[in-house]
């Protein structure tokens, strides 16, 4: 579900759609998981031996790719960071990603320390920055990256940032707008927050309800994702957004065996009624290891 333009009609929709699932799970019995959706997303951006965006879009392997990281912001400075891939053609090869059906969305933050929202006014800056860099606005300004492609989303992922900074005005300055992004739906709002329920530095964010999906990092903590999923903390986070879709985030970073994922994490995560796929980090790790093309069946 992409956003929509005021959050009461979203939440009454949503709220419609809930009591249709609860009705069918009342008639199939204990059938109410949402089971497979075959959504697999990735990200893309953080290798220049990745290959390009075209040939990850090529590969029908992805069902949306996120660009990272836009890892400068909030001081008056913006900086897109896709690790060396030339920016040539890159327009086109965000069309040809929408005509087959691949939304490409940008995150922003990343591992780096170069970006903040201190203030409401720098997450206005940074909508504005967006919106005429990325999305809609100044169509014809020759120093967009991409020329006249037009995004489909974007996706907050903050390591550095606290419950002080402005993420949510950033949040419902771009549901405002009521941007239709470049593959005609409303734009994808996302967050990749780290898994221990709540991320602080997205908490609030989240809690206006606007987001379409989190994909939840199960890999940095030990404490919370020891074995690359945690079922309680899976769990939280569905429970706390029902109107969001979760995401099972895979990282080459703590290794799940195809068949682990398979076998105990999956059926796991696919009990929630809001569950939405599975985000893959990275392309480079995918590419290599063809694990998205390994676990899709089970997606
Ligand atoms: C920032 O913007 C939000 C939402 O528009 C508003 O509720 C809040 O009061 C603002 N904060 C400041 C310090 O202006
Ligand atoms: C942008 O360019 C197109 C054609 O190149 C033109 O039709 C359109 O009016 C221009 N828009 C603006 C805002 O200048
Ligand atoms: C990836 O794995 C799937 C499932 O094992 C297989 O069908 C497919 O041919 C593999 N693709 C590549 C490029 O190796």
């Amino acid at each position: 579900m992409a956003f929509t333009r005021r959050r009461p009609s979203s939440v009454v929709v949503a709220a419609a759609l809930l009591s249709v699932l609860e009705l069918c799970s009342l008639l199939a019995g204990p059938a109410s998981a949402q089971g497979k959706t075959g959504q697999v997303t990735v990200f893309w951006g953080r290798h220049k031996d990745e290959g390009s965006l075209r040939e990850a879009c090529d590969s029908g392997l992805y069902s949306m790719v996120i660009m990272s990281f836009l890892d400068a912001y909030g001081r008056g400075t913006y900086d897109l960071d896709l690790s060396g891939h030339s920016l040539a053609g890159m327009g086109d090869a965000i069309k040809r990603c929408q005509f087959l059906g691949v939304p490409v969305s940008i995150s922003i933050g990343g591992f780096g320390a170069g970006y903040s929202l201190p203030t409401n006014q720098s997450a206005l800056a940074l909508f504005d920055h967006l919106w005429n860099t990325y999305f809609g606005g100044s169509l014809n300004d020759t120093r967009r990256l991409f020329g006249d492609a037009w995004l489909d989303g974007v996706d907050m992922f903050l390591e550095h940032a606290t419950p002080a900074e402005h993420y949510s005005t950033l949040a419902l300055q771009l549901a405002k707008h009521n941007i239709r992004a470049g593959d005609g739906k409303l734009l994808h709002l996302t967050a990749t927050p780290r898994c221990r329920f709540p991320d602080g530095r997205v908490k609030e964010a989240l809690d206006t309800g606007i987001f379409e999906r989190i994909h939840v990092r199960f890999y940095d903590d030990p404490g919370c994702a020891a074995g690359g999923f945690s079922a309680a903390e899976w769990d939280r986070w569905t429970a706390a957004y029902p109107f969001t879709k979760i995401y099972v985030w895979h990282s080459s970073l703590r290794y799940t065996a195809p068949a682990t994922l398979r076998r105990a994490v999956l059926p796991v995560a696919q009990k929630a009624a809001n569950y939405g796929g599975v985000m893959l980090w990275d392309r480079y790790f995918d590419k290599r290891s063809n694990y998205s093309g390994s676990i899709k069946n089970w997606v």
